[in-house]
């Protein structure tokens, strides 16, 4: 078989699987997909703010931060990013996948273990897959399942969890992770990905709304969600810093984010600092829709959920296509997530909720699930 006809059976195998994913843009629906929780992205006044700062900057870095790309900008957007989020430093990446597999990859060495929650996201799963410690899953959110693997890990211990679950939007019990982890001398890895900026004082995420950030060992915030933007920033101690930038290579060979990214996260969580009501506006819009989903959630297998991720669960993916289609006609742009994204028998439509949709926009959502 030529490589193009193993390429053709791969892709005719998800067609037939009703999972074959394509590219596609939402036309003038209501936007109720993207992770732009507190409405950054299209934040006309950040956008301005951004621009007029970035000024006559370099377009490009012109190398990786080890090398030409290093500048002050980019160091002193690290330090601002420390003190908003009381850690002893930070280090920025181009992306959340990246700090992921670079914290994943990096710190845990062969004897040590890595224990980690089923649900984590692919980059987390990926830097640990890079790594030669010993791996094992535990059940999601189970602290039963996490210490019965803690009583036989060996060497240095790391748990890695999410603040947040990108598929469900529930939350991981942190007060009883780290309780857990003090007991067992593990170290709790966070990525705060979906609670960066959306709660948390400074945007700081589950970890410093719970007082747990000096519990954890490190944090990893990414930017392209609640703040709008785009990239991401490991928060740690000193010494792991220095760490990562020694020994992680997501970080080393890699053209550095140009100057206009770390503007962009400065101004972006500037603006974040000095507008407090959006953490409460976004909390608003979550409390009306479960409010309203509340009268019609007996029709559906509904993970509860605290978070804009609102999923509601439509086993098949033939069965959350039509769903989902049938919400765009209506207006909505709502997308559906299949297996193997999720388990099968688990597909759902994921709902996001931001700061600008309107109470009317989320009524009306409601009724066309209620029509499904
Ligand atoms: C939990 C989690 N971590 C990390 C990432 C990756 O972040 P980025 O999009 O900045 O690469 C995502 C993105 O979907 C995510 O959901």
């Amino acid at each position: 078989m030529s490589l193009d006809e193993k390429l053709e059976t791969a892709l005719k195998k998800r067609r037939i699987n009703k999972n074959l994913r394509k590219l596609s843009t939402a036309k003038g629906l209501i936007d109720f997909t993207s992770n732009d929780y507190l409405g950054l992205a299209r934040n006309e006044e950040l956008s301005e703010r951004i621009h007029h700062a970035s000024g006559n900057l370099y377009n490009g870095s012109g190398g990786s931060r080890l090398l030409s790309g290093n500048t002050d900008l980019a160091e002193e957007t690290e330090k601002y990013l420390a003190g908003l989020f009381e850690s002893e430093n930070t280090l920025i990446f181009n992306s959340g996948y990246m700090a992921n597999l670079a914290v994943f990859s990096a710190l845990p060495q062969r004897g040590d273990t890595i224990l980690y929650d089923e649900l984590s996201h692919a980059c987390i799963k990926d830097g640990i897959r890079l790594s030669m410690a010993g791996k094992y899953r535990f059940k999601h959110n189970d602290m039963d399942d996490l210490a019965a693997r803690l009583k036989k890990a060996v060497g240095n211990v790391f748990i890695a969890v999410e603040s947040v679950y990108s598929m469900d939007g529930d939350q991981c019990p942190l007060d009883e992770l780290v309780e857990l982890a003090n007991a067992y001398n593990a170290k709790v890895i966070i990525d705060e990905a979906h609670t960066t900026g959306v709660v948390g004082r400074n945007g700081g995420g589950l970890s410093m709304s719970r007082e747990l950030h000096h519990e954890v060992f490190a944090r990893i915030y990414t930017f392209g969600k609640g703040m709008g933007i785009h990239g991401a920033a490991v928060a740690g101690s000193q010494v792991f810093i220095e760490y990562l930038i020694n020994f992680a290579r997501p970080f080393i060979y890699t053209t550095a984010p140009a100057p206009h990214s770390f503007i962009a996260i400065r101004e972006s969580f500037r603006y974040l600092t000095s507008h407090p009501e959006l953490q409460d506006k976004i909390a608003g819009r979550i409390a009306q829709f479960k409010t309203e989903f509340e009268k019609i959630a007996d029709r559906f297998v509904y993970r509860e959920s605290f978070h804009p991720v609102q999923a509601i669960l439509i086993p098949g993916n033939e069965q959350v296509t039509q769903a989902s289609k049938k919400l765009s006609q209506d207006g909505f742009d709502v997308r559906p997530i299949f297996s193997p994204a999720v388990r099968t028998g688990s597909e759902r439509i994921r709902i996001c909720l931001h700061t600008f949709n309107s109470a009317d926009e989320i009524s009306s959502l409601i009724d066309s699930l209620a029509a499904l």
